[in-house]
């Protein structure tokens, strides 16, 4: 039996402008999975931990991801999962994904690599629409890649992996309420203005030159979501008032992590990302919700081996 235990990592998926496009991969939070292989053909769920989700292979993320990977591979193989929550469920920092991508990496890490990095985001994916009925690929293309990812294609998928500068340091915080991917989807009115849509696009490019040129500036100016934050930041308790702390303490950028509730503000260095994190945590202090706050360097590598 061939065994081995996984880091897999949260991700930030749309980073302001690029809605179910782009994202990008944390280094410091994520889950950990054993994944064993087996002589009895089949998917298990054999232990979770950390949070209450489904066993039934079917209506389990890993579990339908990998079915999914086995299906491709044709050859009668077992799996068994264990799964060491540490991303809570709705938090916007890609829970769900981090679970598919990491199990679907691991199997195929144990078959000696049958699959490219592109076929295992299709498997991935599939653990993304059991989740939000949606089979977005922003979460999982990071996870999977590491640093960060854009999604030029979904038909056929076309997943490029952009570059990481390295002064790069992600804050986020996690309110400890929980918003369902599919009903911040809901809440998303499905027609764009044409001038809404010139602005989005200008953002995505200029994102997209700002990571490859390392322009601090040319990624904070193009951090703007003119179409889904305005929609979506009302389910979130003292949006504005995080980004503009985030903001004014130096951020490049702030805006919703993911479907939310989590917020993320990108910045230059560890310096301004942990000042960043002391004025967004003072803000939320005074809401007497409880939240989690995390800082994080860009994980350019995606899921680690831990040991095997
Ligand atoms: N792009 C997806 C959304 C990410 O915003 O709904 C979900 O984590």
């Amino acid at each position: 039996m061939k065994s081995i235990k996984i880091f897999a990592p949260a991700t930030v998926a749309n980073l302001s402008c690029g809605f179910d496009i782009l994202g990008c991969c944390l280094d410091t939070v994520g889950d950990e999975m054993v994944i064993t292989l087996t002589s009895e053909p089949g998917v298990k769920i054999t232990r979770i931990d950390g949070a209450n989700l489904p066993m039934e292979t079917h209506k389990n993320v890993a579990g339908v991801a990998v079915q999914a990977l086995l299906a491709a591979y044709g050859n009668d193989v077992g799996v068994e999962i264990e799964i060491y929550k540490k991303i809570k469920a709705g938090s916007g920092i890609g829970s769900s994904a981090a679970s598919s991508a990491g199990a679907v990496w691991a199997v195929n890490h144990l078959l000696d690599q049958p699959f490219t990095v592109h076929e295992l985001i299709k498997f991935a994916m599939e653990g993304e629409k059991l989740a939000s009925g949606n089979a977005h690929a922003d979460n999982v293309a990071p996870a999977l890649s590491g640093g960060f990812t854009l999604v030029r294609s979904y038909n056929p998928l076309d997943v490029i992996k952009l570059h990481t500068p390295k002064d790069l340091v992600m804050t986020v915080i996690h309110p400890q309420i929980e918003v369902k991917t599919s009903d911040s989807r809901s809440v998303i009115r499905h027609n764009v203005k044409l001038r809404q849509a010139i602005q989005q696009w200008g953002n995505v490019g200029g994102l997209v030159a700002g990571l490859f040129t390392e322009d601090y500036a040319l990624i904070g100016r193009s951090l703007e979501d003119v179409i889904i934050e305005p929609m979506r930041s009302i389910l979130i308790p003292e949006f504005k008032a995080v980004k503009d702390a985030a903001i004014a303490k130096g951020a490049l950028g702030c805006g919703i992590s993911g479907s939310g509730p989590s917020i993320f503000a990108l910045n230059k260095g560890m310096e301004t990302a942990n000042a960043v994190a002391e004025a967004i945590c003072k803000v939320y202090d005074k809401t007497g919700l409880d939240f989690d706050i995390h800082v994080s360097k860009i994980n350019d590598h995606g899921i680690k081996i831990i040991n095997e």
